[in-house]
């Protein structure tokens, strides 16, 4: 596998040039050295025709998509390209510019609907809580036969490792001619597993994968991938990225995955079956040592310590004394992402941990549930409304102005429109949000 960007990176500053140019730095340190601007050579991510170009296309051919293209600020910069292109689908077919979409979605995508007029219509996850759940191919119909959509927007793997049926909602899609949008950010490894997991494979349209969660890349790299059934918006893939992206996106990004390419091309693959393997058998340890276990996600090990008589955080702290720090806690659940990156004796050490901790009373409390809350106006009025903050117990009844919710995980139980309902107070309280914004009151009603 050729790396165009980190052969042209590094011939570069081997040279030692005098560096007229940005950024202001001029190389000095290690990292510093391999980071550059577009020079002459170095192409241009949004105009791209020369290296990273060639090395987008390596990345296609690794994912087997039919077009890949690289974002240096993170899914979240792809997630916006996603509802434009969406939006821009719709105008070109004359369909309504909603879109549904899971309500286990990434506050980005309620801020990118509502920066674009965008309406959401929302699908609850089945037997689930605010993070998790199923979004069935049933459901997805049911809601498709009733009206027309934009696209159908799935969020797979979720925060807890949760993932969809993508082919079978794939399938339902294709049957009603409509566009859907995996947001794969937590799955961009499951392209390289024994059986191809990837929601391209599944039939999805446009999806968008951080490199950085899952593969051996800097934060910040991500891909906005395409399926066959979206081949007329490759050509508006670049001007869609531009509207949001930063005109200096990061050398050091765009040359991490140039790198992963490699990696991809030759053992990273290997690597990765073989630590979910370890993996497979680590949770099977975890569950019979009295901890189940959440999610399908091959890679990511979600505790539920309640059964246990832990709570996710004091679980968390507990394995940070021991030099274990989760990915996320809330009350209900302990989430670890381990990656071939980790040493095989970390994995050994996280089994005996679960092993050796004694099992207390089981704790009985469950997450609320609240029903969604009603819509009350706009999501792009109540987005760009005058807006204050306020304590969540004196939201009752006003109409929520931003999601209010820290990354991670960052799924709103409250979105941009909705009348905060005490439902949903509780919830928020159950999750530690403190405060909530909400469209000052002369701004009420649509
Ligand atoms: C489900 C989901 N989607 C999207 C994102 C945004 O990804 P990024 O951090 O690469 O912008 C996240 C980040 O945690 C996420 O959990």
């Amino acid at each position: 596998m050729d790396t165009p960007i980190s052969d042209f990176i590094r011939e570069y500053a081997g040279a030692d040039p005098v560096r007229l140019h940005m950024p202001g730095h001029k190389g000095a340190g290690d990292a510093e050295r391999f980071d550059i601007t577009e020079i002459p050579g170095a192409d241009s991510l949004y105009e791209a025709d020369g290296i990273i170009a060639q090395s987008e296309k390596n990345a296609a051919g690794l994912f087997g998509t039919a077009a890949s293209f690289y974002s240096a600020e993170g899914a979240s910069l792809c997630i916006r390209a996603m509802v434009y292109l969406a939006q821009l689908a719709a105008k070109r077919r004359g369909l309504p510019e909603t879109i549904l979409a899971g309500r286990n979605a990434h506050k980005t995508f309620v801020t990118a609907a509502g920066l674009m007029g965008t309406e959401a219509d929302w699908l609850s996850p089945e037997n689930g809580t605010l993070l998790s759940g199923v979004i069935s191919p049933a459901a997805v119909e049911a809601k498709l036969k009733a009206r027309r959509y934009a696209a159908v927007y799935i969020t797979s793997p979720d925060y807890l490792g949760g993932m969809a049926d993508m082919a079978g909602i794939a399938a339902v899609c294709k049957r009603y001619g409509t566009l859907l949008l995996a947001d794969n950010a937590h799955g961009a490894y499951l392209r390289f597993l024994e059986t191809d997991q990837h929601p391209i494979a599944a039939g999805a349209d446009i999806v968008c994968d951080s490199a950085h969660k899952t593969l051996p890349a800097l934060t910040g790299g991500a891909y906005l991938h395409f399926g066959a059934g979206a081949k007329d918006l490759i050509p508006e893939a670049r001007h869609a990225l531009a509207l949001f992206g930063s005109t200096s996106p990061s050398y050091l990004i765009l040359r991490s995955l140039d790198e992963v390419n490699r990696a991809l091309a030759t053992d990273f693959p290997q690597q990765l079956r073989q630590t979910c393997k370890t993996l497979a058998a680590l949770k099977r340890r975890v569950a019979a040592a009295g901890f189940p276990v959440y999610g399908a996600e091959p890679m990511k090990l979600t505790v539920t310590p309640k059964a246990a008589g832990y709570t996710g955080a004091e679980l968390a702290a507990l394995l940070a004394k021991k030099g274990f720090i989760c990915e996320y806690f809330d009350p209900d659940y302990a989430v670890m992402m381990p990656s071939p990156c980790n040493e095989p004796a970390v994995l050994e050490a996280l089994a005996a941990f679960f092993e050796a901790l004694p099992k207390k009373a089981p704790l009985k409390s469950t997450p609320p549930r609240s029903d969604l809350p009603p819509k009350a106006m706009p999501l792009r009025q109540a987005l760009l409304s005058d807006c204050e903050k306020l304590p969540i117990r004196q939201c009752e009844g006003r109409v929520c102005a931003a999601p209010c919710v820290s990354c991670p995980p960052a799924v709103p139980p409250v979105c941009c429109g909705e009348t905060v309902t005490a439902g949903a107070i509780e919830v928020m309280r159950y999750y530690g949000i403190t405060h909530c914004c909400v469209v000052k009151e002369p701004d009420r009603g649509i």
